[in-house]
């Protein structure tokens, strides 16, 4: 399947900052100043969209997560019990490295992705930046849309792609959501979850090596200190 890829504007002689909340909270292949964790309001991260060319084939795609705004959610899907606020890392790119940096997450996110722009929150409510956010919107064609829980879950748990296993995606994604936005469960991701791993055998040793990746990521979160982890106390004088 041949996609336009997205082209993310970019202004003249401005860092940009990029939010995240699939692969690139936890596959991080590109430079960037600093990171933070917030949510874009009024979006349900959904995995709803094809993968043809990561975690799946064209004859066989894999799912991969989009963003579905919750006013088209309505109207096209249906209501949703859940709250309307999505969790992931936004990043600030350096405006001498924002066009290749930009240039090769187009490519990346080039099987039905656009480049949008949204605003993101911090935990207080207050707003951290705008930021260009990669989404796959319901018309674009490798869009699969709602599925039973066990029909995703079976696809996850079997696609594979030139990018990997689709239950690697899967499971990085849902233990690098769980740390930072601990406190705000994603119901769609929980209940994939409970699914995904009653279908992949709790004891499928497989499961190893994506935990071994996530928590080295997740390391490199600590580090950026953008887990809400307090600065050090200030010495007494
Ligand atoms: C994103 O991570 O923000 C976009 C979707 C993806 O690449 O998984």
């Amino acid at each position: 399947m041949q996609i336009e890829a997205p082209r993310t504007q970019i202004p003249d002689g401005q860092d940009v900052w990029v939010f995240g909340y699939g692969s690139l909270v936890w596959k991080v292949d590109f430079t960037y100043e600093r990171r933070v964790v917030g949510y874009v309001q009024g979006f349900h991260r959904r995995f709803w969209q094809g993968s043809h060319d990561h975690r799946g084939t064209s004859t066989s795609p894999g799912r991969v997560v989009t963003l579905v705004a919750s006013n088209e959610y309505r109207e096209k899907f249906g209501n949703v019990s859940e709250g309307d606020r999505c969790w992931g890392v936004a990043y600030l790119i350096h405006r001498d490295t924002a066009r290749d940096v930009f240039g090769h997450l187009d490519h990346r996110e080039k099987n039905g992705y656009s480049s949008e722009v949204v605003d993101v929150f911090g935990s207080d409510g207050s707003t951290l930046c705008s930021a260009a956010v990669y989404i796959a919107t319901t018309e674009n064609p490798a869009f699969l849309g709602p599925a039973s829980t066990s029909d995703i879950a079976h696809t996850l748990v079997h696609s594979v792609g030139p990018s990997g296993r689709n239950i690697d995606y899967f499971i990085n994604l849902c233990h690098a959501v769980g740390i930072i936005s601990a406190n705000h469960a994603d119901e769609h991701l929980v209940e994939l979850e409970a699914a995904v791993r009653r279908l992949a055998g709790v004891d499928r040793v497989v499961i190893h090596d994506f935990e071994e990746s996530a928590r080295m990521d997740l390391h490199c979160l600590v580090d950026a200190g953008v887990l809400g982890l307090r600065s050090p106390p200030v010495p007494e004088q």
